[in-house]
């Protein structure tokens, strides 16, 4: 059994099951690299305050080195025993390298140690999850450019409301991205702050620069209280309710895309590429990438819940508790990662049908609201002009008409405002371009949306 490093106190080693259920190394193992970065600079903070020499230095930093690069190579066992990567890399350092290792630790405690470890993981992971954020929105643009001039119907109460553009369906889903990637960067700040130097709890009493360690680890900030620092775990809550947010606008374009994906609306085909078969029935293409993305946002917004939950009994300052805040973590950021990339890809492989939206788009009375607009630019008071129009679809519906095929005088025997023009109103098309405000849906906003941001992104 390895002789633990907090082992001097102890008069009986740490029985079997114990050690089994205050491990982390099976996962903070993740942190291997970050745990070494961050014992570098700690050691050079060291030398420089004179607590080690320059030949311990050197021996220290060659040796975790060393250790990096096993771990790399995949040549490094990770000892249960060891509780965690941090007393891990260090009895290895000792191991390797002698006396000189056991002098690392000074002026450091385990709790500054973790701390700085995950916001180091954090903040370099932060910056992957909106690289794929990006992506994400490229590839919406790019289906929006694609698909300009297409017509669908939209919908509020999932019942057909008026024309949209598809376009404009597409660069909705675009707008709540880049709310998302600011939220990430905005995070990130408060993820970038120092925390080294804080020690257990009370910083440290040895002479040691922090602004250096800031410096050698590209710290725009260091804590300023060293009880906080310890303790909080903002930075990764406050990440994972960003990615709670983005993970349920995602799942949101992904439930319509199962929808529409249906039979029943047959609005897009999902390449075979993208969809698996059942086991049973054979006709069955299903849009299992859609749902799973669906269902990962659940799981995300229990991490989140998990950690909160973990957060909000805690006594000041660091509690082993917090050793629970890795694997919602860990997991939100795995989660958030696979499925950006596999539906930036699903959307280079689904192909809408437009007629068939466009068709759509022209029945139920889509462009009710286009009628009743028309009546109040001739005049009319909106209230009375939407009375007017309620009626008019009351005789369709008894008719069983839609509004395209009314002819003038049907029209007329409604209201005497109506005149010839009124029948284009109806026409889809029409209704979409007729919504020229900033923000709305016709094709000269759309596609002036498109050209901005694609100007932009410089593409
Ligand atoms: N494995 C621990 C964690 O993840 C590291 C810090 C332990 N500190 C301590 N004083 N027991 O939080």
């Amino acid at each position: 059994m390895a002789k633990k490093p907090w082992g001097g106190r102890f008069g009986q080693p740490t029985d079997k099951l114990v050690e089994e259920f205050t491990e982390s190394i099976s996962f903070d193992r993740r942190l291997y690299r970050q745990d070494i970065e961050g014992s570098i600079a700690h050691c050079r903070v060291l030398a420089e305050a004179g607590i080690i020499s320059p030949d311990e230095e050197g021996r220290i930093i060659e040796g975790l080195n060393s250790i990096l690069a096993d771990i790399e190579k995949g040549r490094f066992k990770f000892p249960a025993e060891l509780e965690d990567i941090h007393m891990a890399v260090e009895q290895e350092l000792t191991t390797r390298i002698g006396k000189a290792g056991e002098r690392l630790h000074s002026g450091r405690s385990r709790n500054d140690q973790v701390a700085l470890d995950l916001r180091l993981w954090l903040r370099n992971e932060a910056g992957e999850v909106t690289g794929l954020i990006g992506e994400l929105k490229t590839a919406l643009v790019e289906a929006a450019d694609k698909e300009m001039g297409t017509v669908m119907p939209g919908y509020t109460h999932m019942q057909k409301a008026q024309p949209v553009l598809l376009s404009h369906y597409l660069l909705a889903f675009r707008e709540m991205l880049d709310r998302d990637e600011d939220r990430f960067r905005d995070c990130l700040k408060r993820i970038n702050v120092m925390p080294l130097g804080s020690a257990a709890l009370a910083g440290t009493g040895l002479p040691l620069d922090r602004k250096v360690a800031a410096r050698l680890l590209d710290f725009p900030a260091i804590t300023a209280n060293s009880m906080d620092a310890v303790s909080d775990r903002d930075f990764a809550a406050e990440f994972i309710f960003a990615s709670s947010l983005l993970m349920m606008h995602m799942s949101r374009l992904c439930e319509d895309l199962v929808i529409w994906s249906s039979g029943e609306f047959g609005f897009v085909e999902i390449a075979d590429s993208f969809t698996t078969g059942s086991s049973i029935m054979p006709q069955k293409k299903n849009p299992d990438v859609a749902e799973l993305i669906r269902g990962k946002t659940g799981r995300v917004y229990g991490n989140l819940v998990s950690l909160l939950t973990v957060l909000k009994g805690l006594p000041m300052t660091y509690n082993r508790d917090l050793q629970e805040d890795k694997e919602p973590l860990f997991d939100t950021v795995d989660t958030v990662k696979a499925c950006l990339a596999v539906l930036s890809r699903m959307l280079g492989n689904v192909r809408f049908a437009g007629a068939r939206m466009l068709a759509e788009a022209s029945r139920g009375f889509t462009t009710a609201t286009d009628l009743a607009e028309y009546l109040v630019r001739k005049g009319v008071p909106f209230r009375q002009s939407h009375e007017i129009i309620g009626r008019l679809v009351g005789y369709c519906l008894a008719e069983k008409k839609e509004l395209q095929s009314l002819s003038l005088e049907e029209l007329k025997n409604f209201n005497p405002a109506f005149e010839k023009d009124a029948l284009s109103v109806i026409d889809p098309v029409k209704s979409v371009d007729s919504r020229n405000v900033i923000g709305g849906t016709s094709r000269k906003q759309v596609s002036s949306a498109i050209r901005k941001i694609k100007g932009r992104s410089g593409k």
